[in-house]
């Protein structure tokens, strides 16, 4: 699910995504396109709800089972405007007011994005023991009863971007493993919130008006989380109270003005640091040292005067944005080690280009470790 694929090529940067015959085709595509300075990924968190890719997923999911044809005779009731079969509920865009009745109980999918659903009552998954996945994305929800998820033992899949919702729902299924709630009107984050939530793995809490004393200490004590995305917030450092065991931490178009020694320390497991469109001048000598499996940084669009001290060091290091800063001056040895030996995968990306520099200073062999000459994009889109 959101866990981080390994063998998957960077450029195909989603983490999210069991390996699928599309996803494969897709990260192929995509790598040999040349330079991916847009993260598209096909099951990117900043897309909207996709239910092609879930139906795939739940396939997958359902261990070769298949899905048993069921006899029409037998079928159960369909709430009115919905579309039931195969154990998916289909009531998107249907100008609901509320969750309908008469949900089959058998239910695996349940889709109401698109609604005007205002609020989540106590009894409206009542019996709903078997859903898997919950989309109530594009609602105007602000009020979800405390008791509403209790019936949902088995739900892993929690869509509920752009909507109202002034906090994070309480009480939810312990099964979960994915919370996706961007777009909405958060501000705090309670000590607790997610601590029943142990096989939690990635949460997409993106455009919400969090900063960081609204990051509450133990707001995320009990999470083991890979993947967490709190873009286009209003964070003015890097949280230091995260999952520890993070693999992927996107905070990009935040407020962030430096990162401290202290910050990175926290989440030494990193492979994918986002924090492009921020407004970082100065990061502290050290920092990246704490980042040993560091492969893809993004620093874009930032106020940096140099390329970060320590990057020569990193030996997973593939993918680094520096494009869109105050970058003057590219030494040497700023990007390589002095040793090839050292380096464990070459870089495949590098972006400078949107910076001072006077490129024709650049000594060629400040690239010696990159994958080929292509990886670097210079060109100076002059400010
Ligand atoms: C860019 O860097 C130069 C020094 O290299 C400095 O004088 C200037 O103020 C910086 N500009 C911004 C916008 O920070």
């Amino acid at each position: 699910m959101c866990s981080q694929q390994e063998k998957s090529p960077l450029s195909c940067s989603s983490a999210m995504l069991p390996i699928t015959v599309f996803a494969l085709l897709l990260c192929i595509a995509h790598s040999s396109a040349g330079l991916p300075f847009e993260q598209k990924a096909f099951w990117d968190f900043d897309k909207e709800f996709d239910m092609h890719d879930l139906l795939m997923m739940m396939k997958d999911e359902e261990d070769g089972s298949g899905i048993e044809p069921v006899d029409p005779q037998e079928q159960p009731v369909c709430p009115f405007g919905c579309q039931c079969g195969l154990r998916v509920v289909q009531c998107s865009d249907q100008n609901l007011h509320h969750v309908p009745r008469n949900i089959p109980p058998d239910t695996r999918l349940l889709d109401l994005q698109g609604n005007k659903i205002t609020e989540i009552r106590e009894n409206d998954f009542k019996g709903l023991y078997n859903l898997y996945a919950l989309v109530l994305v594009n609602n105007m929800i602000s009020k979800v009863h405390p008791h509403a998820f209790l019936p949902m033992t088995r739900l892993q899949k929690l869509y509920f971007s752009h909507n109202r919702l002034p906090a994070v729902p309480k009480n939810l299924p312990a099964s979960l493993v994915e919370l996706r709630i961007h777009d909405n009107h958060i501000k705090r984050v309670a000590p607790g919130t997610f601590s029943a939530l142990g096989t939690m793995n990635c949460i997409e809490l993106g455009r919400n008006p969090l900063q960081n004393s609204g990051l509450e200490p133990g707001a995320f004590a009990g999470l083991k989380l890979n993947f967490l995305r709190i873009s286009e917030a209003k964070l003015t450092g890097i949280p230091k109270d995260l999952p520890h065991n993070l693999r992927e931490l996107h905070l990009d178009q935040n407020q962030i003005q430096a990162i401290e020694l202290v910050d990175l320390s926290q989440y030494p497991d990193l492979n994918r640091l986002g924090l492009s469109h921020n407004h970082i001048r100065h990061i502290e000598h050290g920092s990246l040292g704490f980042v040993p499996y560091l492969r893809e940084l993004h620093l874009d669009n930032n106020r940096l005067s140099k390329v970060p001290s320590g990057l020569f060091h990193m030996k997973y290091l593939q993918v680094v944005y520096l494009h869109s800063n105050n970058i003057s001056e590219v030494g040497v040895n700023d990007f390589c080690p002095t040793g090839f030996s050292m380096k464990k995968t070459f870089y495949n990306g590098i972006s400078l280009f949107d910076n001072p520099i006077n490129y024709w200073e650049v000594q060629p062999a400040t690239f010696r470790c990159v994958a080929d000459r292509n990886a670097v994009h210079f060109g100076n889109h002059k400010k």
